[in-house]
């Protein structure tokens, strides 16, 4: 038996969707891309969503379509994809990391007010695994400290925080279309934000800078008279073809939600008695969408010597599994810790102690959509059988 951490499964009509874009011989940005986006918005209730390449474009584009300045600082949480730093790197800004909570894995909110400086202009939260980060107080302090909201909702799709979907909280929300998404088209991205002034400048951006789609051009009176550019753009648009892709499964994105919550409380159920395994957070107010299952395997203290032994047999574990056809990976890593950060601003793992904490002791295990009963079993079994 082999089970993969993830595993993207497509659907018949997905197949038929892609062909029939494929044989409508309209490839790029289109009708199909305009159904993917007006499905979006339905179901996030976002007034507007956009389509582009990657999660990571979309965050870079609307930092700058928000004006994103040199020198601009933005908080970042330690314990997320790198490419939530990056893009703030990218545009010449400064990174401002921020420790997480170890019960959540995203922001702890308490550490926020202490890093802003009159430089701070973003925040940049995320929604890790398909959990909401806590936004109330998130909100709260960009009002009253001035500072723009940019979601990374990377993994949020389906992920409600008190009944909002998140991406509708900040100024705009940004998702990706990443395979190990619970929606995919391969690679890509969403935007989605309630400012139309915004949406108009962002939609702008993703496509040289003109501001007449081809769409719009090929179906008004005259297709011939090309557009005008008011800026400067990138070539951010999603094809059709991933277009069609994505529309077909957020046609079905219930039932894709629905069972991946029903292999989450299997993982609930079965785990439940283990007392040095932590599983995701759970709480009436979040609602979950298992974009996968993180778990903390619990040192016996927050201190060095304990992480570090948790690492270890952590380390082992994984090893061990995977020799018995059951793949899992740490949660994500710490950024803080990868080179790249850590020598450009001289950071050392412990200034965001709970952040490395996670990526040493945390464990994902498979959770993906078409995971058969057996699979569920046989995994959940042999984390019972650990002896710790
Ligand atoms: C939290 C987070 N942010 C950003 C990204 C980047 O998404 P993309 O690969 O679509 O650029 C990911 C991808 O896994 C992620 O998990």
């Amino acid at each position: 038996m082999h089970i993969p951490i993830s595993k993207t499964i497509l659907s018949k009509k997905d197949i038929t969707e892609v062909t029939k874009c494929l044989k409508s011989g309209w490839l790029v940005q289109g009708p199909k891309v305009k159904e993917l986006e007006i499905q979006w918005s339905n179901f996030t209730k976002a007034k507007f969503s956009l389509a582009v390449t990657s999660c990571t474009t979309a965050m870079y584009l609307c930092l700058k379509a928000l004006g994103f300045q040199k020198g601009d600082e933005a908080i970042v949480p330690a314990f997320t994809w790198i490419s939530t730093a990056n893009v703030v790197e990218q545009l010449g800004g400064k990174v401002i990391f921020c420790d997480i909570d170890l019960n959540s894995f995203n922001l702890n909110v308490s550490e926020i007010e202490k890093k802003i400086t009159k430089k701070t202009k973003f925040i940049l939260p995320v929604h890790l695994f398909g959990l909401s980060a806590d936004m109330d107080p998130i909100v709260k302090i960009a009002k009253d400290r001035n500072l723009i909201i940019v979601e990374d909702a990377a993994c949020g799709f389906g992920s409600f925080y008190k009944n909002k979907h998140v991406g509708t909280f900040g100024e705009v929300g940004c998702f990706s279309l990443h395979p190990r998404k619970s929606i995919t088209t391969g690679e890509g991205g969403i935007i989605t934000t309630n400012n139309k002034d915004l949406a108009e400048k962002i939609s702008v951006l993703r496509d040289h800078g003109a501001v007449t789609t081809d769409l719009q051009r090929h179906s008004g009176p005259k297709p011939f008279v090309l557009s005008d550019h008011i800026e400067c753009g990138f070539n951010a648009r999603m094809t059709d073809i991933q277009g069609a892709l994505g529309y077909s499964q957020i046609s079905r994105a219930k039932d894709i939600l629905k069972e991946r919550r029903f292999i989450a409380e299997k993982y609930y159920k079965h785990l439940s008695t283990l007392k040095w395994l932590d599983m995701p957070f759970k709480h009436k107010e979040y609602v979950h969408s298992f974009q996968s299952f993180p778990c903390l395997y619990k040192p016996k203290e927050i201190n060095i010597d304990s992480i570090l032994d948790v690492n270890r047999k952590r380390n082992n574990w994984m090893e061990t599994l995977n020799n018995d056809g059951i793949s899992t990976r740490p949660a994500t890593h710490a950024v803080h810790t990868l080179s790249y950060y850590s020598k450009k601003y001289n950071l050392k793992p412990k200034d965001f102690f709970n952040s490395w904490a996670a990526s040493l002791c945390s464990i994902s295990f498979p959770l993906f959509n078409g995971m058969k009963k057996n699979e569920i079993e046989y995994v959940a079994n042999r984390i019972t059988e650990h002896k710790i």
